[in-house]
């Protein structure tokens, strides 16, 4: 009940999906938690709803919200223990049909919403005595979901960002450790109708149902926001003292599960 007790967190994107449960179970473990989105309507409904969650609206492009985000949690809490950067956004496109503005869309919120997060967040990590930030990646960071390439490209430079963060952090004796989550197919609003959109963007796409080899193997189980939670709240605590540069894969097997070529 009490993991990380007496923190404060800050959740990004988390007016739904994974971000939404990560402020639940910091919430539920002792922490007091920023949660910011684009969704204001969102946002407020949770905060409403949940003693210990207060929100900001947000958009994790804009580095001067970030810079106001920051030095408010700071004057109202006093403290900054846990960033999550979770806000996240995908599209479909393989190699032939990727959009530029949708690329662009993606590593500006995915990898330079993270970036900037970062980069705010440690100046008063270290005045808190240090802290931990959690960077949302995922297996496209290293799985070929080559109908996601732009997703994939981000994801991959958040894994990447995150280690050098780490290095930077306990080189200069920061007390600060910064972790990437891989996340697998979890059920959230971001998958809803993704499938539609394969059929109308990439031409031949294959899901797993329709292959020969897979027609009667399980069909793939989405978990659940809390899979991811529960890993948020252990590298938010001190239980994970001693990981840092770390990528943590919550995804079922799917990334070392044998792919369709047909
Ligand atoms: N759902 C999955 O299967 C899955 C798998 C791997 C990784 N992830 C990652 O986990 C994170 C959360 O995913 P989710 O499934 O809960 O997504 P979601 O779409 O359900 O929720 C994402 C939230 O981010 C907010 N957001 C989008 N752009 C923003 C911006 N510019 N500024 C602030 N907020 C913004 C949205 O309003 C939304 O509330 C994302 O980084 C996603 O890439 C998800």
């Amino acid at each position: 009940m009490n993991r990380v007790d007496g923190k404060v967190a800050i959740v990004t994107g988390a007016a739904r999906g994974i971000g939404r449960a990560d402020a639940l179970l910091l919430v539920q473990e002792g922490a007091r938690v920023v949660i910011t989105d684009l969704d204001e309507a969102g946002g407020n409904a949770l905060a409403a709803s949940t003693p210990g969650i207060e929100f900001f609206k947000q958009d994790v492009r804009d580095e001067a919200r970030w810079e106001t985000l920051v030095k408010d949690t700071m004057e109202r809490y006093g403290r900054l223990d846990i960033l999550v950067n979770n806000a996240g956004v995908i599209h479909v496109g393989d190699p032939l049909t990727s959009d530029r503005d949708e690329w662009r869309h993606m590593f500006e919120v995915n990898v330079e919403g993270t970036m900037l997060g970062c980069k705010h967040a440690i100046p008063a990590m270290i005045t808190s005595g240090g802290g931990s930030i959690i960077n949302m990646s995922s297996i496209a960071a290293k799985s070929g979901l080559y109908f996601f390439t732009g997703y994939c490209a981000s994801k991959g430079a958040i894994a990447s960002y995150t280690k050098a963060v780490a290095v930077y952090c306990a080189q200069n004796r920061l007390n600060i450790r910064c972790n990437s989550i891989h996340p697998g197919g979890i059920d959230t609003p971001m998958n809803a109708g993704i499938e539609q959109e394969f059929s109308s963007r990439i031409s031949g796409m294959r899901l797993p149902a329709q292959s020969p080899v897979a027609a009667d193997a399980p069909k793939m189980r989405y978990g659940e926001p809390n899979d991811i939670a529960y890993a948020v709240v252990y590298l938010a605590s001190d239980e994970s003292k001693f990981m840092s540069g770390s990528e943590l894969y919550i995804e079922n097997t799917s990334t070392i599960t044998a792919a369709v070529v047909a």
